[in-house]
């Protein structure tokens, strides 16, 4: 039986103040709260040491929301693994569709990154989805697979299995627009047949598989009951206390 995820994508925003309040706010929630689901974070870079301190109670998981592909050295700007890993970051996104739009992120240098990240023990989270151009010309399951497989399958099994997988269909990405759950459940399902085609049905049916794309309170609960999503990777809604914990509660 896959564990819930209810994922927190905070993309560029809130000052440290604001930040730190809302992580503050969240910890309350998980200590008076029971809950059956993983609860995972990812602040910008500045704040993520500060995310380790509030959380040491490690009831949520902390993630970053992009890494470097190179290991170390001159690359100016650049945050490493190593450097999540030596501040006790769990986790990692790689492949949101804004990375790949904005910072021409593409498939193979995710396979690297995927590879790198879990070399230094870090959870990668990764994010595929068609564009509305895709869908609408019928490529939605085409697109999902390439990116699927040119970052996914040169895993090994052991590694492919420690990898989260978040659907996200970019005409959904923060435009209120939100998948149907029919039209979700059939990509994750699509997702995980072509896993378990490559991998192994038992491969296919332990990998978590996220929806992310205007998720709210509203609209959770339906997308999070269909068999084959296993909880949310969110934007907008988790930048405020209240529905980041609805979402969580709803998970539970
Ligand atoms: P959204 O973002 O919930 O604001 O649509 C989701 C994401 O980009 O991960």
């Amino acid at each position: 039986m896959r564990k819930k995820i209810i994922a927190g994508n905070w993309k560029m925003n809130k000052k440290y103040g604001d930040a730190k309040e809302l992580m503050m706010r969240i910890n309350t929630f998980m200590q008076t709260h029971s809950s059956n689901c993983d609860v995972i974070i990812a602040p910008p870079f500045p704040y993520l040491q500060k995310a380790e301190e509030i959380f040491a109670n490690k009831k949520v998981k902390i993630s970053a929301q992009n890494m470097s592909d190179q290991l170390s050295g001159a690359y100016t700007g650049e945050v490493s693994a190593e450097m999540l890993q030596s501040i006790g970051v769990d986790c990692v996104i790689l492949g949101h569709s804004e990375r790949r739009q904005y910072h021409a992120e593409n498939d193979e240098t995710l396979f690297e990154k995927i590879k790198i990240a879990l070399e230094h023990n870090l959870t990668p989270i990764y994010c595929c989805g068609e564009l509305l151009e895709d869908r609408e010309a019928g490529k939605e399951f085409e697109v999902n697979k390439t990116q699927i497989e040119t970052a996914l399958f040169g895993l090994t099994e052991e590694q492919i299995s420690k990898v989260i997988i978040a659907y996200e269909p970019v005409w959904a990405i923060g435009t209120g627009k939100t998948a149907t759950p029919e039209q979700a459940q059939e990509i994750h399902n699509y997702i995980r047949g072509i896993i378990a085609e490559k991998f192994s049905q038992e491969i296919a049916d332990s990998i978590s598989i996220l929806y992310g794309g205007s998720m709210k309170p509203d609209n959770a609960r339906e997308l999070i009951s269909q068999p084959d999503i296993d909880g949310g990777l969110i934007g907008g809604a988790s930048l405020n206390a209240e529905d980041f914990t609805k979402l969580i509660a709803i998970c539970n």
